[in-house]
């Protein structure tokens, strides 16, 4: 059985964290959410309460220590040894995540930590860029997409169920319009499907048929 790195990307809502999140569980694996890492760098910089500049952010990130722990409540993250996890899936995070990660010193950063955090280990990495960019070698690529609709429903329940805000269903669908259209249009490491990547559009599946299809192919390419 060889050690293997599983992309995940896809758009906001795919179901690319709990995916990948019971897919590291299942196959033992760690799991690494980068998208945590830009929010908590995103969260970092609304406390800062500076202007977005190039040398602002590169400040934030020079003196912010983002670590990802797993946690008998999931994986937790810290921000300079502060949990921030609940903070980070704010609102007001959600609106501005998208131009904190389209930055250049961001996402050196964030792509070189994430490199060394994954580097030749058993890893299920999951973000918009990881096949394309983090490591563009992962033996397994998958590429997860769904409907707006399905993702704007997937969010609402989300933020229902933990009381994260009380945008409506449509204003949900907007902000994930929005955001899927920066990062996808971004100069550095836009979101998009690398060539070799495996599409899985999880509109109509539930979330264990999800976990089963990816955790199939990952099976396959453990034993290739
Ligand atoms: O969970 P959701 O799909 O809403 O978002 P996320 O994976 O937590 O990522 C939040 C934001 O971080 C995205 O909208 C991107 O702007 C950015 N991101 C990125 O640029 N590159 C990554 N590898 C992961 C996230």
């Amino acid at each position: 059985m060889r050690k293997i790195i599983i992309a995940i990307d896809g758009p906001a809502g795919s179901g690319k964290t709990t995916s990948a999140k019971l897919l590291a569980e299942k196959l033992n694996y760690i799991y690494i959410d980068t998208g945590a890492m830009y929010r908590a760098v995103t969260f970092a910089w609304i406390e800062s309460k500076l202007e977005m500049s190039d040398e602002v952010l590169q400040n934030i990130i020079n003196n912010s220590k983002i670590e990802l722990k797993p946690s008998p409540q999931g994986q937790i993250t810290l921000l300079n040894g502060v949990d921030v996890s609940k903070e980070i899936r704010s609102d007001i995070v959600n609106r501005t995540v998208s131009p904190i990660s389209a930055n250049e010193f961001v996402r050196r950063h964030l792509v070189e930590l994430q490199r060394i955090l994954g580097q030749g280990k058993c890893c299920v990495m999951d973000g918009r860029d990881i096949g394309t960019t983090v490591f563009p070698d992962a033996e397994l690529k998958i590429y997860l997409t769904a409907s707006i609709g399905a993702r704007a429903k997937r969010r609402l329940i989300e933020y229902q169920e933990k009381g994260i805000s009380n945008l409506s269903f449509n204003e949900i669908a907007d902000q994930i319009i929005g955001r899927d259209r920066y990062d996808s249009n971004r100069t550095i490491s836009p979101l998009r499907k690398a060539a070799d990547a495996v599409e899985i559009d999880t509109s109509d599946m539930t979330l264990v048929q999800q976990v089963d299809t990816i955790y199939q192919l990952a099976i396959k390419a453990i034993n290739e």
